[in-house]
């Protein structure tokens, strides 16, 4: 199944990097060709003579060329970076990903890793350390940072460690890390041909030119839906209110500020879609009137009259001919049967429900704990997951749903 397919094997300098040269030779026995990148102190762990000889290919850790000593190629690391179809880095240290994180390129592997462009080379990383460096808190934030880009993060296992002790660190074995790899390309290219229209994030109401009324929401669950679906191959249209986020590579843009902006997007860009996945939080209401100068404090009390906005997603499911439409419900109680009445009421396929007082759920996590509600009546329970596992779930779920 991985005919054609090269994978790039980042190596970094872990006592799991002898469990790289299983994980290479798997990877060639399902027809793989595999590019191994490696940093100075993997060296120390596995020679690059080992990888050579398992991948039939040179093995690269500096900017010179191993099989022209002394010839120097200032654009190594863009050749390494632009050809593989996943690269995958086993074991990931705590110094790669402390460094992938923050951004810093200052040897060959961190500097090709920068240069894949992630919306046509998904990457994977398989960490491994010692338990208390993994549970560091400078550990952990850029495990969840790397996760919110999009990264894949196979997690380490509980077990015995190089170091003595039995804890959680241990890189997970490499029968595991190609079955990531190999659903990860299956599922490459699956919505390829389809158009999915996603909102994400707050509107803003605006009061007047410097206040406004909105909620907390951060945009990541919309996010990551985007760039899951273009990674899959989608064209991906993002409407979207304003964040602190950065745009997924390779989607179509559409900043927007107010429900109705978002609204006039939404319908003007509905007959191109396939699919419409509303994430937005939009506000069901904005101040009767917006003051063009700044509203004055008076004496006494203030009251604000506000009129509804219009709902969006219901307006989609009134002409939702063959499109799929998926809704979000955020709740903060009776989850479930406000979910199946948003279902009905707004004629969906399928609502995506949360339940906002759950720790892990919700705006501003970077993961999520949700229930997937059926139009034909089914539920579905959803452990906590990062807002990006969960995107490939929905979009997963939505396929099987459009081709039973
Ligand atoms: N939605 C929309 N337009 C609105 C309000 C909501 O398109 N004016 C969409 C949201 O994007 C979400 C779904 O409707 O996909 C449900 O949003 P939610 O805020 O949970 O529910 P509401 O329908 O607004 O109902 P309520 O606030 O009463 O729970």
């Amino acid at each position: 199944m991985l005919k054609n397919k090269l994978i790039l094997l980042g190596i970094t300098g872990g006592i799991a990097a002898y469990k790289s040269a299983e994980l290479a030779r798997l990877l060639i026995k399902e027809g793989a060709s595999v590019q191994v990148v490696m940093t100075k102190s993997a060296e120390a762990f596995i020679t690059p003579l080992t990888m050579k000889t398992i991948t039939g290919r040179p093995v690269f850790s500096s900017f010179f060329n191993p099989d022209e000593p002394g010839h120097f190629s200032a654009t190594v690391h863009i050749d390494l970076a632009r050809e593989p179809h996943i690269a995958v880095i086993a074991p990931a240290t705590a110094n790669i990903l402390g460094k992938m994180a923050a951004g810093i390129a200052d040897d060959l592997l961190s500097t090709v890793l920068m240069a894949v462009n992630t919306a046509e080379c998904p990457i994977i990383l398989a960490p491994s350390m010692n338990t208390s460096m993994l549970h560091n808190p400078a550990v952990r934030n850029n495990i969840a940072v790397l996760r919110g880009r999009g990264y894949i993060v196979a997690d380490p296992q509980e077990g015995f460690l190089a170091c003595g002790e039995v804890g959680e660190g241990r890189m997970i074995e490499p029968s595991g890390l190609l079955e990531i790899i190999k659903k990860k390309i299956r599922k490459a290219g699956d919505f390829s041909g389809l158009t999915v229209l996603i909102t994400a994030g707050p509107t803003r109401e605006a009061l007047d030119p410097v206040r406004f009324l909105s909620n907390h929401s951060s945009g990541r669950m919309g996010y990551a839906l985007a760039r899951a679906a273009q990674e899959r191959g989608a064209h991906v249209i993002l409407v979207s209110g304003p964040t602190a986020l950065e745009t997924p590579p390779g989607v179509d843009f559409y900043p927007v500020v107010s429900a109705q902006d978002m609204y006039e997007v939404v319908m003007d860009k509905l007959s191109a879609a396939d699919i419409v996945i509303k994430s937005a939080a939009v506000a069901d209401y904005r101040p009767e009137k917006t003051s063009a100068q700044k509203i004055k404090k008076g004496g006494g009390e203030m009251t604000l009259k506000l009129v509804r906005n219009p709902d969006i997603l219901k307006e989609i499911g009134k002409n939702k001919r063959n499109i799929f439409v998926v809704g979000f419900a955020a709740e903060t109680e009776n989850v479930l049967d406000n979910g199946k009445k948003k279902i009905v009421d707004k004629n969906l396929d399928m609502i995506v429900a949360n339940d906002l007082t759950q720790e892990g759920a919700g705006f501003c996590a970077e993961t999520n704990i949700v229930h997937l509600l059926y139009r034909d009546g089914r539920e579905e329970k959803v452990p906590l997951m990062s807002k990006y596992e969960l995107s490939h779930l929905i979009l997963d779920r939505i396929r099987e749903i459009k081709h039973s």
